[in-house]
């Protein structure tokens, strides 16, 4: 076949949805995303390395709280849909969509191992007429100069020579999930597509269609892979710009959370970003670290992104010498003392824990002596991440039990969480997340903003 044919080919079975999609890693991106092309019309194989999720894929039971039951019925019901853990039946894929992930190592190195694992695996069974996109975050020219190679050095004989752009297509393509948000979802959220070549751009962003309303094509992988390291540095940038004005104005006695709501009000030039007790999430505390660790390799440093980090980093430390002046005024030390960290989530209203400042505040408290519980509507008990092993369990918020502790910690602004019973019974809080705005006057000296 041509090369314009298999191009031809491979677009038209996009088009007619008898394309075959296949979606590697099933989790906060990778399931969503499967389901929106599904929704689309396109038949999809989900592969994942972890059989609890196909398990559960088949028995209905949805393993990702926040995105609600349906999407595990609509896949598990559809005959156009199935998952596995069978790699080999990635050859069977016209489009294969890495959505793995990308974590930290051991010495804050990016680490690639999940890519190129399952660059690894694609390559076994690669042949002419796919598209390979990949999804997870990493540095710029990741698609072009780790993952391709590590495909065509494992792909069979007949497959070693495949030319992008001729007979096989590669592009990256950024996702934007927000776990946990109600006003936009994967279908919604604008699209960014880059591929290799021209027809890589222009295969993954058929695909896209299909699902997502609105795709942006870019001139390259490697734009697509630096405009989303881009957009979550930024965000780390502005976190800690307003976590060290917090550290400023609370030395003034004025309140952050007012001044950045009162900023908020210019229409333009301005984007509010609200104080915290440290960063948290599988993105923001960590891709930072990959345009790090790759501007070393081109000989440049990140001043700026290494100091935002440092801020940040900074914040639990913080935000326990708050709750310590705290206890202090009533005449307490931290050793000894009952503190109820109230959220363990990395955000409100989610079940997500990853990288998590509840966890670093509840071992500096206990590093310190104090006599530590959590409670989390959402997580019934601790398990292991990366930096941590707690081992603990959720305690219910009663009156008598809130009444109980001599400090309260609020690290994370459920909507469960039952804030006028906080205020009513609590005899001190410390509130990293102005939960407790509409409580100031209830509270009076009981409440320190941290
Ligand atoms: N979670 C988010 O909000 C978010 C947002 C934007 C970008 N991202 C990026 O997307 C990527 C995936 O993140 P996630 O949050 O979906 O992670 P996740 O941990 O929720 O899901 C990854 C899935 O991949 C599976 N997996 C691991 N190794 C595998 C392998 N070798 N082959 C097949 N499956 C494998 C895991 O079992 C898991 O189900 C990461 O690069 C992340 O940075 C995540």
């Amino acid at each position: 076949m041509s090369s314009n044919s298999t191009f031809r080919s491979l677009q038209a079975k996009i088009e007619d949805d008898s394309a075959i999609v296949g979606v590697i890693g099933l989790g906060y991106v990778g399931l969503p995303l499967a389901h929106a092309l599904h929704r689309g019309g396109m038949s999809a194989i989900g592969f994942d390395v972890d059989e609890r999720k196909i398990e559960a894929i088949a028995a209905k039971q949805n393993y990702l709280r926040h995105l609600g039951d349906e999407m595990i019925e609509d896949l598990s019901d559809s005959d156009r849909f199935t998952a596995t853990t069978r790699f080999d039946r990635l050859g069977e894929c016209d489009v294969i969509i890495i959505a793995v992930p990308t974590p930290l190592g051991r010495h804050q190195e990016p680490d690639l191992s999940y890519i190129t694992d399952t660059a690894e695996r694609i390559g076994r069974t690669l042949r002419p007429g796919q598209l390979v996109i990949l999804e997870s975050t990493t540095y710029p020219r990741t698609t072009r100069d780790e993952m391709l190679p590590v495909m065509l050095e494992h792909a069979p004989d007949s497959a070693r020579d495949l030319v992008v752009g001729e007979d096989l297509f590669v592009a990256f393509s950024p996702e934007r999930e927000d776990p946990g948000r109600k006003d936009h979802s994967t279908s919604t959220i604008p699209k960014l597509v880059g591929g290799l070549e021209e027809r890589s751009t222009s295969l993954a962003a058929d695909v896209y269609r299909k699902g997502i309303a609105e795709v942006v094509e870019v001139a390259s992988a490697e734009i697509a892979e630096s405009a989303k390291l881009l957009e979550n540095i930024f965000r780390a940038v502005n976190i800690a710009l307003v976590n060290e004005m917090k550290t400023v104005l609370t030395e003034m006695d004025i309140d952050i959370w007012e001044v950045v709501r009162a900023a908020s009000t210019k229409p333009f030039g301005f984007m509010p970003f609200f104080p915290g007790p440290g960063l948290g999430g599988h993105c923001i505390p960590i891709d930072p670290f990959y345009l790090t660790w790759k501007a070393k390799e081109v000989g440049c440093s990140t001043r700026f992104i290494e100091l935002a980090g440092q801020v940040n980093t900074a914040m639990p430390e913080y935000v326990i010498d708050r709750v310590a002046g705290a206890l202090n005024e009533h005449a307490k030390p931290i050793k000894g003392s009952k503190i109820l960290v109230m959220g363990l989530a990395y955000k409100p209203d989610v079940d997500d824990t990853r990288e998590s400042p509840s966890f670093e505040l509840i071992k500096i408290l206990e590093e310190r002596g104090a006599e530590v519980d959590y409670s989390d509507p959402h997580i019934a008990e601790t398990s292991r991440v990366r930096r941590h092993d707690l081992r603990m369990t959720s305690v219910e918020l009663t009156p008598e039990r809130i009444a109980s502790f001599d400090c309260i910690l609020i690290s994370t602004n459920h909507a469960a969480f039952d804030y006028p019973m906080v205020a009513e019974h609590a005899r001190l809080v410390v509130d990293t997340r102005d939960a407790m705005r509409d409580h100031h006057d209830a509270l009076g000296d009981r409440l320190v903003l941290a």
